[in-house]
């Protein structure tokens, strides 16, 4: 690895920066304090947010480069900033469910906690002014968005990667309900995961707690203002810095 320097400002989203580097195969991830929901209807700081999710996501993208899985993960640098390889992102946001909740339960209907065995593959189309619309077969074959080989390599990476996170949060007493993850593409073709993987991106439960509402250790405690967000992120930090190597530093 070799040194790096952060360059010009490619993209902002509502939860990280991403910057160009001075090398062309590198690009620098700024993990933001900034919370939000419902499109972005409902915004906070939350201090400490930005390097709890960059800590998470390096630790289970280490996990899920161990068990085979390709992401575009490079290595971490100081506490919230992320380094990863170019990836042109597939504008398809791909959830899976083992647990009905959330969205789910508001439009089908399905008690909240029901078992999804297979678990559930729902695609949406990334567009926030549109709302993330849920995509139906022939809507994404319509977009051309992915060959049909394309997209049955995304579904199938997806739930091996839900089966490897399926069995890392179980030893950390964690349940994973559902959780929403991207795919993009490398320059040499290649598909792999990117984005991040945190309690943003996941829903999950202490199975320790029974309380429907104390049990939330993910974003859902900032949407339906439970308080104690940063509390239960580091809570999930670590349970899963105890099954995980540190980080590697990058640089
Ligand atoms: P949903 O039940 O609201 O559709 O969310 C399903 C999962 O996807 C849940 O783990 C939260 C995650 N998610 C995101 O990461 N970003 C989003 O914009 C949305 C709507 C959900
Ligand atoms: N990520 C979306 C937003 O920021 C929705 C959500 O996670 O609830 O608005």
């Amino acid at each position: 690895m070799t040194a790096y320097r952060v360059a010009q400002l490619l993209h902002e989203g509502k939860a990280k920066r991403v910057y160009g580097t001075d090398q062309d195969d590198l690009v620098a991830v700024e993990f933001k304090d900034d919370a939000t929901a419902f499109n972005a209807q409902k915004k906070a700081q939350l201090a400490g947010k930005g390097a709890l999710n960059c800590r998470i996501s390096a630790l289970i993208f280490e996990h899920l480069e161990r068990c085979g899985v390709p992401t575009h993960y490079c290595g971490v640098d100081g506490s919230n900033w992320m380094l990863v390889r170019p990836v042109q992102v597939v504008p398809v946001e791909v959830v899976i469910r083992n647990v009905a909740a959330g969205s789910l339960c508001r439009q089908l209907p399905l008690a909240a906690g029901t078992a999804l065995e297979p678990p559930l593959l729902d695609l949406y189309y990334k567009d926030d002014a549109l709302g993330d619309p849920l995509l139906t077969e022939a809507r994404l074959a319509m977009l051309g968005l992915l060959s049909a080989d394309q997209r049955q390599q995304l579904e199938r990476l997806a739930r091996q990667i839900n089966q490897h996170l399926l069995a890392l949060f179980a030893r950390c007493d964690l349940q994973l309900v559902d959780f929403k993850i991207e795919l993009g593409f490398t320059r040499d073709g290649e598909l792999v995961l990117a984005d991040e993987i945190s309690p943003d991106t996941c829903r999950l439960w202490d199975r320790a707690v029974q309380d429907s509402q104390d049990r939330i250790l993910d974003k859902d405690r900032f949407r339906q203002d439970l308080g104690g967000v940063i509390d239960a992120y580091g809570e999930v930090l670590k349970r899963v810095q105890q099954h995980c190597p540190e980080p590697r530093v990058y640089g």
